[in-house]
């Protein structure tokens, strides 16, 4: 938990989405209203303090919002106060502080406005702090989402893998890597690590919505599990079995969640111990609080931020850039990171998973994805990304690339012997991401 753990602690139940959209309506209402007011005031006294602004600063508005809610504002008539003018900036500031349509962490560009206000509400949700007395645990890593997707805005990765999970199972004996939480509430003890222990960093979560909308068709036509073409790679989608079906799975860095609602939903009984009626069995856990402890609502609120999430948008597109794209498809990178998937342009991935050989194998099964199996890193985002990799291991591409074995050989020692003009050219696409 950083910099916005604070902010969720408003005490919104999870089942009240209309208080918390009035709350919001209402405060810019009465701030814009203020404003009204106040400016004129400003203006016809001239004794009247005025606001200090520094030249080029954001507009009014945006001042107050960042106001810490003690400070007097200028010209505000002293009756807002018993307004709880404070309060009411405090709950307009996320809104207003909110990444714009297209924008890393905002909405995705042209969406209605109706699912514009069910994102920045859902914004709300993936930011809601849990406390043991409303289902946090009983063993649990964190109490938002946003306490882990945070990084470079709310909806992405973590910072570093410390905002990461591990995981931990017997080795090889068929059962499935298993989340190992790192806190628990008062009365229960954390599980020990049992056998091997893998850690996965926290992938940004920008377009993911998009990559929800790839029918199964695209991917399907992608497969090649015996290398009929012969460049070595054999894409596979991976399926998860649950609720008494067995279905093509795509989320997850091991593709082991059939969707992006599944998958939230098991994050929010995974991560932090709030079990809800969507995620796959099982549905309930061991504290005192009544499953489930999330309502469905709650959850499809979490899943209208997350799904309408903008994917990232891609940097200066120069000439160096087109040539290292070139070069990109050349090597047959593109044969795993795909430019476009069924709709999908851009995400440079097949959401196949792929054997990448020993260096990347963690030992732990998941799912159908064995310890060496991976999903596809989508590329998109890349040039937000410090460190590469399900586990940050790699701190540039070229060791990201050493560790590309397995179905990756080939165009990994392709890119090993690239002269160093054409590494570079690769190097200047593989930035634009
Ligand atoms: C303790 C940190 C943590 C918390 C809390 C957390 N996540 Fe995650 N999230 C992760 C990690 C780690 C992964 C990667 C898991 C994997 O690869 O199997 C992940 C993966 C995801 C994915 C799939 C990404 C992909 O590329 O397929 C989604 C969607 C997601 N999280 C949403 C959420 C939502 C929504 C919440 C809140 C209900 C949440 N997460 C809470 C750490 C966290
Ligand atoms: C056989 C499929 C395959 C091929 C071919 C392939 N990759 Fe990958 N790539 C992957 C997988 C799977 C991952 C994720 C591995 C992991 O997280 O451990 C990945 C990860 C990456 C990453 C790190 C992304 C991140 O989010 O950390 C980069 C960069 C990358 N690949 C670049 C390339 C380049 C450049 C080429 C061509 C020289 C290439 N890849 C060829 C499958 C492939």
């Amino acid at each position: 938990m950083r910099a916005i753990s604070g902010r969720s602690s408003t005490g919104r139940r999870p089942s009240a989405r209309a208080p918390a959209l009035a709350t919001l309506v209402i405060a810019a209402l009465i701030i814009g209203a203020s404003w009204v007011t106040a400016a004129p005031a400003a203006q016809a006294s001239p004794q009247a303090p005025t606001p200090s602004e520094p030249a080029g600063s954001p507009s009014p508005g945006r001042r107050l919002a960042k106001e810490p809610p003690q400070a007097t504002v200028a010209g505000f008539p002293a009756a807002w106060s018993d307004l709880r003018i404070d309060a009411m900036a405090r709950a307009w500031q996320p809104l207003w502080m909110a990444p714009r349509p297209g924008e890393l962490g905002g909405p995705t560009v042209g969406l209605p406005w109706r699912t514009l206000v069910d994102f920045y509400d859902g914004r709300l949700a993936f930011e809601r702090v849990f406390t043991a007395a409303e289902g946090l645990g009983p063993t649990y890593n964190d109490v938002s989402c946003v306490a882990c997707h945070s990084h470079p805005a709310v909806g992405g990765g973590g910072r570093d893998m410390g905002q990461g999970i591990t995981v931990h199972g017997p080795p090889w004996t068929g059962g499935d890597a298993m989340g190992l939480h790192k806190r628990a509430i008062p009365g229960h003890a954390k599980k020990q690590a049992a056998g091997k222990t893998a850690r996965l960093r926290t992938p940004p979560l920008f377009g993911l919505g998009l990559l929800d909308t790839v029918p199964e068709s695209a991917r399907q036509a992608l497969e090649d599990p015996q290398d009929t073409n012969g460049d070595g790679i054999r894409g596979v989608r991976a399926s998860r079995s649950g609720d008494g079906v067995d279905k093509p799975a795509r989320f997850g860095q091991k593709s082991n969640d059939w969707d992006l609602r599944t998958f939230l939903a098991g994050a929010m009984v995974d991560e932090m111990g709030v079990t809800n009626t969507i995620r796959r069995e099982p549905r309930g856990d061991a504290d005192a609080i009544a499953d489930p402890e999330a309502p469905r609502h709650f959850v499809l609120r979490v899943d209208a931020f997350v799904r309408n999430l903008a994917p990232p948008a891609r940097g200066p597109i120069t000439a160096d850039v087109r040539a290292g794209e070139a070069v990109f498809a050349r090597l047959n990178c593109v044969g795993c990171h795909r430019p476009q998937l069924g709709p999908v342009r851009g995400a440079y991935t097949d959401l196949l998973i792929h054997d990448m050989g020993p260096a990347l194998d963690s030992g732990l099964k998941d799912g159908v994805a064995t310890g060496a199996q991976w999903r596809t890193a989508p590329l998109w985002g890349l040039r937000h990304r410090a460190r590469y990799l399900h586990d940050e291991r790699a701190p540039s591409v070229a060791v990201a690339l050493a560790m590309h074995q397995g179905e990756a050989a080939k165009p990994a020692a392709a890119f090993h012997a690239l002269a160093q003009a054409d590494r570079r050219l690769l190097l200047a696409f593989l930035g634009s991401l």
